[in-house]
C-alpha cells in the first residue's frame, strides 16, 4: 500500500486552486439517470469515488467516455438512454455508500430499484431509514432480501415528507425521485449544504422544478420527463478549508483559488476567534498564519454549521493553539479516530463520548500514523507539515477518495511531501 511522506516545518506560500466538489459531483453524475439525453458535467474531480460512480453507473448501461474526462479537465459525458440493469452491487455499495443514491433516480424512472444494503462504516452506523422512509411515502413498496434492498412503484406520487434529521443524502434521494413523481412533494426539514443547492440546480436545468434549495423547506412540482444539460459543479469546500488550516499551521501566506467563503461561513468565524488573519472575495481566501492561535471550543451542526468534514482539521489546528478547547462531534458517532494518532505525534487530546478536549501542545513530533478515513487522512498530512521531523502516514487509499492531486498541491506551495509506491 502507498504510504505519503511529509516532513515537517516548512512555510506554506502561494496560490493554491481548489478542484471541483466530490460531494457534489457524486449526487450530480448520478441524476443523470433520470434522462435519456446526454448530460454533460464539468468540473468533475479526478478522484477515487467518482471513479466508484462511473464503474456503477457503467454497470447499469449509462454511456461515458472516461479517457475524455480525464484529457479534458473534468468534463464528462453521461448518456443513460439503455439502462439495462437496475441494480447497486455489494462490491461497489461498500466502498462508498453514496451508491444508494441510485434508488430514487431509478426508481422514479423505471419503477424499480435494487440497491446492496450498506453496511456500517469506519465513522459510524450511518443507516439509510430516512430515505426508506421518504420513498415509501412516495408511494414505493421496501422490500429488503438476500442483502439487497429493492423498491417498487408504478409511478411515484408527490407526498410531504419530514426528515427526522436534515441528512444530505436523503434529501438528494427524494429530490432526484420527486422530480419524476406525479404532483407536488414537499420535503421538510431537509438538509440545505451548498451540495444540495448545486444539484437542485442542476435539475432544474434539466427541467425539473424545484424550489426552496438551500433552505429546510424544498417543493417539488413532478413532471413527466427531464431533458439533457451542461453543469459545472461548485467548488469542494472541505478541501478549500483543509487548504486554509494548512496555511494557518504553516505561518505563511496562502491564497486558495475558487474557494467560496459564503460556503464556509461557521468555520471562518471560528478562525477568526482563533485569532488567524483572514481576507476573501467572493471566490478567493487568503489566509495568513501568524504563529499565534487561541483555542476555541467547535461543535460540529448540520450546515450552516461547523462542517463534520472538517472536524479533524481543525483539531490538528486547535492541537497547537494556546490553550484548552472542547470539540464536540454532533454529526457522526465515532469520528474521533485521527485524535489518537495526533496524540502519538505529541498532541494532549483526551475523548470523553462525542467531545474531545484538546489541550494546546507548543510542537508536534513525527511520527509513523494510520490514517483511518477520508478526513482523518488529510489531518494527518496537516500534522506532519506543521511537526518536527518526519510524518509517514499510511493508509493512504482514504485520501484518494476525496483529494485530487493533494501531494502536488501541497508540494507547489512549498510543502515537503511524496508518495511511496508499494
Ligand atoms: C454527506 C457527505 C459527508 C458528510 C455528511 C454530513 C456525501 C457523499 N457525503 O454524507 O461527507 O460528512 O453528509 O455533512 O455527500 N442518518 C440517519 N438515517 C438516514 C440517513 C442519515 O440516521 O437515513 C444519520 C447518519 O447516520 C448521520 C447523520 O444522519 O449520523 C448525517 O448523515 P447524512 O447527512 O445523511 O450524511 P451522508 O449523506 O451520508
Amino acid at each position: 500500500m502507498d504510504k505519503i511522506i511529509v516532513q515537517g516545518g516548512r512555510r506554506l506560500e502561494g496560490e493554491v486552486t481548489v478542484s471541483g466538489s466530490k460531494n457534489a459531483a457524486l449526487p450530480i453524475l448520478i441524476s443523470s439517470l433520470l434522462t435519456a439525453e446526454p448530460c454533460v458535467y464539468q468540473s468533475i474531480p479526478n478522484l477515487a469515488d467518482i471513479h466508484t460512480t462511473l464503474r456503477l453507473l457503467s454497470g447499469l448501461g449509462v454511456k461515458l467516455d472516461r479517457e475524455t474526462w480525464a484529457r479534458r479537465d473534468g468534463d464528462l459525458t453521461l448518456q443513460a438512454e439503455r439502462v439495462g440493469k437496475l441494480e447497486a452491487p455489494y462490491d461497489l455499495v461498500k466502498t462508498m455508500r453514496a451508491s444508494f443514491l441510485v434508488m430514487g433516480p431509478l426508481l422514479a424512472r423505471f419503477g424499480e430499484a435494487r440497491v446492496s444494503t450498506p453496511g456500517g462504516c469506519a465513522i459510524g452506523a450511518r443507516p439509510v431509514n430516512l430515505h426508506l422512509k421518504g420513498l415509501e411515502a412516495l408511494g414505493a413498496t421496501i422490500e429488503q432480501t438476500h442483502g439487497y434492498i429493492v423498491a417498487r412503484a408504478a409511478r411515484l406520487r408527490g407526498a410531504k415528507i419530514y426528515l427526522d434529521l436534515p441528512s444530505v443524502g436523503a434529501t438528494e434521494n427524494l429530490l432526484m425521485a420527486a422530480a419524476l413523481a406525479e404532483g407536488t412533494t414537499i420535503i421538510e426539514n431537509a438538509a440545505k449544504e451548498p451540495e444540495i443547492e448545486d444539484l437542485a440546480a442542476a435539475l432544474n436545468k434539466m427541467g425539473a422544478r424545484i424550489e426552496g434549495a438551500g433552505s429546510d423547506l424544498i417543493k417539488i412540482e413532478g413532471v413527466s420527463d427531464l431533458h439533457g444539460v451542461t453543469h459545472r459543479v461548485i467548488p469542494d469546500r472541505i478541501e478549500a478549508g483543509s487548504f486554509v488550516i494548512a496555511g494557518a499551521l504553516s505561518g505563511g501566506e496562502i491564497s486558495v483559488k475558487g474557494a467560496r467563503p459564503a460556503h464556509l461561513e461557521a468555520f471562518l468565524i471560528k478562525l477568526k476567534e482563533a485569532g488567524l488573519t483572514l481576507s476573501s472575495d467572493e471566490n478567493s481566501i487568503k489566509v495568513k498564519g501568524n504563529g499565534k492561535l487561541k483555542s476555541v471550543d467547535v461543535t460540529t451542526l448540520p450546515y450552516p454549521g461547523f462542517p463534520t468534514d472538517l472536524q479533524a482539521q481543525m483539531m490538528v489546528l486547535m492541537a497547537v493553539a494556546d490553550g484548552v478547547c472542547v470539540i464536540t462531534e454532533t454529526i457522526f458517532e465515532n469520528r474521533f479516530m485521527h485524535a489518537q494518532e495526533l496524540d502519538r505525534m505529541g498532541a494532549d487530546i483526551r475523548l470523553e463520548g462525542n467531545r474531545a478536549v484538546v489541550r494546546g501542545v507548543k510542537e508536534l513530533s513525527g511520527a509513523p500514523v494510520m490514517a483511518s478515513d477520508l478526513r482523518a487522512s488529510v489531518a494527518l498530512i496537516l500534522a506532519g507539515l506543521v511537526a518536527s521531523g518526519t510524518t509517514e502516514i499510511s493508509r493512504v487509499y482514504h485520501l484518494d477518495r476525496g483529494y485530487e492531486r493533494v501531494e502536488q498541491k501541497l508540494s507547489k506551495l512549498g510543502a515537503r511531501i511524496e508518495r511511496v509506491k508499494a
